[in-house]
């Protein structure tokens, strides 16, 4: 059992994280912004001295990545100065600190996937944010893993998935990109990763492999081919308005941000150093749409 705080408890991953967390029997202590801003360094110092984690998971960020092109002050703050006072913080005390970051901080130009040492070359103010989080964390904290995710869906917040299954039935068609390909990856399994990381940080102690890793779904998608999906899965379990799913290019839906075309992240070194496999976003999927299905939900 480990003592784990996590920031960012209540978003998509941080909830999971905590649930998931608390099934395997750790001691889950959880913040968000409402009692803890990591942008804050006595928040934070003052946090961790009365937590006293064996370790600091970092789920907190700014995501919303259209409004970040104009929210940049607020984006920088989240994204790269609170990983910062987190990462001084826990290297101060020698807490051992996870920190989540994206695809994102590439500009998808390269035709496969995209592997840890690739060169950071984001296109978007939340990219480039996020970016500068993943340098700060190297830079403070010896101790720290960063995992990069992709495309992440799950029961709790805002997601492509949610989005989808309101607009599948409101329309009789929907338009969605089919030139940007990813692997989408369920909330629930980046949190049960992290905690199987935490959890190697007890096991292997000195010899613990810091650094950088990437984890996202298989197969490989595009947003187009993930609608399918959700809409086929959907109209198994109710009637849903939608009749088709038209594929556009990126061109045809302009967004203040820009996204990567290719946003497949290369998950073998995860693999060999841990032994922790892709998730297949499909399975996820179903679980999400039994957990929206459940009694008790809105
Ligand atoms: N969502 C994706 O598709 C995606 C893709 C790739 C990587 N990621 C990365 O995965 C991680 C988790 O993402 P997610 O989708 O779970 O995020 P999320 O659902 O947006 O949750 C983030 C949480 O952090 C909180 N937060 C924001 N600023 C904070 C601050 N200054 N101090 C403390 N808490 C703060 C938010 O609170 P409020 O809601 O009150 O602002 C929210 O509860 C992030 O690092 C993200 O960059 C996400």
């Amino acid at each position: 059992m480990s003592r784990i705080l996590v920031t960012g408890c209540r978003g998509q991953v941080g909830t999971e994280l905590m649930r998931l967390g608390a099934c395997a029997g750790h001691q889950m202590i959880g913040h968000d912004l409402d009692t803890v801003d990591i942008c804050s360094t006595e928040q934070v110092a003052r946090m961790l001295d009365d937590e006293r984690p064996n370790v600091l998971v970092n789920a907190a960020a700014f995501t919303a990545v259209d409004h970040a092109e104009e929210a940049r002050q607020e984006a920088f703050a989240a994204n790269r100065d609170g990983p910062a006072k987190l990462a001084d913080a826990c290297a101060a005390r020698q807490i051992p600190l996870l920190h989540i970051s994206t695809d994102f901080v590439f500009d998808g130009r390269k035709a496969t996937p995209y592997s840890e040492d690739d060169p950071m070359q984001p296109l978007s103010v939340y990219g480039e944010s996020k970016a500068q989080g993943e340098a700060v964390v190297r830079t403070a904290c010896a101790h720290h893993v960063i995992l990069r995710v992709a495309w992440v869906f799950g029961a709790h917040g805002h997601n492509f998935v949610k989005t989808m299954l309101r607009l599948a039935r409101e329309h009789q068609t929907l338009r969605v990109v089919a030139d940007q390909f990813g692997g989408p990856t369920p909330a629930d399994d980046i949190a049960s990763t992290l905690l199987r990381i935490a959890e190697q940080v007890e096991i292997r102690g000195q010899a613990m492999p810091w650094g950088t890793y990437h984890y996202c779904g298989k197969p490989r998608t595009s947003w187009h081919g993930f609608t399918e999906a959700i809409v086929a899965d959907a109209s198994d379990r109710g009637p849903l308005r939608v009749e088709r799913v038209e594929a556009i290019g990126t061109g045809d839906y302009p967004l203040p941000a820009s996204r990567p075309a290719n946003s497949m992240l290369d998950c073998s070194r995860i693999q060999h150093v841990f032994g922790i496999e892709q998730p297949d976003w499909r399975a996820g999927l179903r679980r999400l749409l039994d957990a929206l299905e459940a009694p008790g939900r809105d």
